[in-house]
């Protein structure tokens, strides 16, 4: 998992300019969390926070935010939560790896926004386990993005070109090679600069079917309750939201 760091600082620098504000979107992840660990204030953990706007949009709908991030997309985060006058109180964020992270107390909710699936099955296993017996109140739910292999599959070989578009935060022009592994289930995402096709830098991302994610959760105290694809999980949705309980 070394790219890690890496592939999400760097491409972090490409595009925060743009990216690194809180949009609907992050406002859409946190009235999820209402919808699934009920009203009232919670507990939140977030895991791979990126630039944090999740994590603002989740405190600023009166939550308490803990966010843990282990590369530079981090550096925004506080950035964020002071322009849109998040209480000290109710964001903390952690640097470092979720893996390895010690945190204080439990928490209603844990999240992980569009990052699940980086590494083995076993590594996935691990982070599941951590959630079900280290971090989850009895009772709580962990909401998850899960990569949909069916489309990721469908897109195998796709080439992607991207002007640079300053003026909206773009800077850099950009290219884009998507590839798809049907062994193993694992889409690979391929950059790199096209002033510098030498420096290429890739993420690789483990996708699951449904009936896959019940097989990995098996015996890591989670279970799976309701999927939630954002499109049609045969031809459109990317990914979909897992929603786990103990
Ligand atoms: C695709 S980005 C998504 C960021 C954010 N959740 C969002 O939706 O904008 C995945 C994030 O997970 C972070 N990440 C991956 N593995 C991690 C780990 N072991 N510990 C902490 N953060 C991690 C990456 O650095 C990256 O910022």
């Amino acid at each position: 998992m070394e790219w890690v760091k890496e592939f999400y600082s760097r491409t972090g620098d490409w595009w925060a300019g743009a990216e690194a504000v809180v949009t609907d979107e992050d406002r859409q992840r946190a009235a999820a969390i209402r919808a699934h660990a009920g009203d009232g204030p919670r507990r939140v953990l977030e895991l791979g926070s990126g630039y944090g706007a999740a994590a603002v949009a989740t405190a600023l709908a009166g939550h308490t935010v803990t966010a843990v991030e282990l590369g530079d997309r981090a550096t925004h985060t506080p950035r964020l939560a002071a322009r849109h006058h998040v209480p000290d109180d109710r964001l903390t964020l952690v640097r470092g790896d979720f893996y390895q992270v010690r945190l204080d107390g439990r928490f209603d909710a844990v999240t992980y926004w569009d990052g699940f699936g980086v590494g083995t099955d076993d590594d996935q296993r691990r982070l599941l386990t951590r959630i079900a017996r280290d971090w989850l109140t009895p009772g709580g739910v962990a909401l998850i993005d899960v990569y949909n292999p069916f489309v990721w599959a469908a897109r195998h070989g796709t080439r992607e070109h991207r002007d640079r578009r300053p003026a909206d935060g773009y800077p850099y022009e950009l290219e884009k090679l998507l590839t798809f592994d049907p062994h193993t289930s694992t889409a690979t995402d391929t950059w790199w600069e096209t002033a510098h096709p030498e420096r290429r830098l890739s993420q690789r991302l483990r996708c699951y079917t449904p009936a896959d994610l019940t097989l990995l959760l098996t015996g890591t105290g989670l279970h799976l309750e309701e999927v939630h694809p954002d499109g049609d999980l045969r031809d459109t949705a990317w990914s979909y939201l897992a929603v786990l309980t103990g």
